[in-house]
């Protein structure tokens, strides 16, 4: 191995190593923090994973440049490794731009805006799905940041028909707050928590509705409540609301 690569290895943040059961087996990985010399396997997967997506709303994929940008300081990355092979990889921006800032949805302020990081990549190779790694990955990115004390707000978007992703946001505490066209005309949830000040939900009270019936669930989201959850049973995919408690 030549000098570099060696130090560029030695110098990469380990964050977690272990096994996995995966359908192909019992498998040894590392999640570590990615940098710019992984930027090319990032864009495979990217293209490996989006190539056999058969609902492309689902995911808008990164360009390059701003994948090169969050590895090199816009942000940071982690990614899942069996081997020297990228599995999944999560990605949080910031600072985020003023035309890229989701907390414009909700006509934060100028100076809001600046304290706002979001998710802006998330993908699982297919062979190892099932483990609910992109959860995994979020969450080490969301523990490391609140840590660091220097965010109020963690944003990101989700279609209403991605079911893990949706379960990964409300996991980590992420409510949805509004729902609008995006991108090519798509629909998204805009989601977001402050770190500080979590909202308190009656959920006590819940309603649960499909996550195909946006009509009502905007109904209900301007009526004060907000999306926290969401399960599967015979009808399909539901996400349940509950209202913003008054104090
Ligand atoms: C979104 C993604 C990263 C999740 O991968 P993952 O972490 O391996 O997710 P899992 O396969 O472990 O599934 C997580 C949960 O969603 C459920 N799920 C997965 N696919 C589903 C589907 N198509 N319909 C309904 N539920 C689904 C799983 O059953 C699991 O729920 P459970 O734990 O309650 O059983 C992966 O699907 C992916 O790369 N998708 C394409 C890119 C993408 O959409 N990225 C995010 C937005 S940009």
């Amino acid at each position: 191995m030549k000098a570099l690569e060696r130090k560029i290895k030695e110098e990469r943040e380990v964050i977690e190593q272990g096994q996995i059961t995966v359908p192909s087996g019992l498998k040894e990985y590392t999640i570590r923090i990615l940098d710019e010399n992984d930027l090319e396997q990032i864009v495979q997967l990217q293209n490996s994973v989006l190539g056999k997506l058969k609902q492309k709303e689902l995911c808008v994929p990164i360009p390059k440049e701003e994948m090169l940008e969050i590895l090199t300081g816009n942000g940071e990355s982690v990614g899942f490794f069996v081997g020297d092979k990228l599995c999944a990889v999560c990605s949080l921006l910031f600072p985020v731009s003023y035309e890229n800032n989701m907390a414009r949805e909700l006509n934060f302020s100028d100076e809001e805006l600046r304290l706002v990081v979001q998710f802006e990549l998330s993908l699982v190779d297919l062979d190892f799905r099932g483990c609910n790694l992109q959860l995994k990955l979020a969450d080490i990115l969301a523990r490391r940041l609140e840590k660091r004390g220097e965010a109020k707000y963690l944003f990101t978007t989700v279609s209403p028909y991605n079911y893990p992703s949706i379960k990964t946001v409300t996991s980590l505490g992420l409510q949805i707050v509004k729902i609008s066209k995006m991108y090519f005309n798509w629909d998204r949830y805009v989601v977001y928590k402050e770190f500080n000040k979590p909202v308190k939900l009656d959920t006590a009270n819940s309603i649960s509705i499909l996550n195909t019936c946006l009509a009502e669930q905007e109904k209900l989201i301007n009526e004060g409540y907000r999306g926290y959850s969401q399960f599967k049973d015979e009808e399909g995919i539901k996400i349940v609301f509950a209202k913003v408690c008054e104090n």
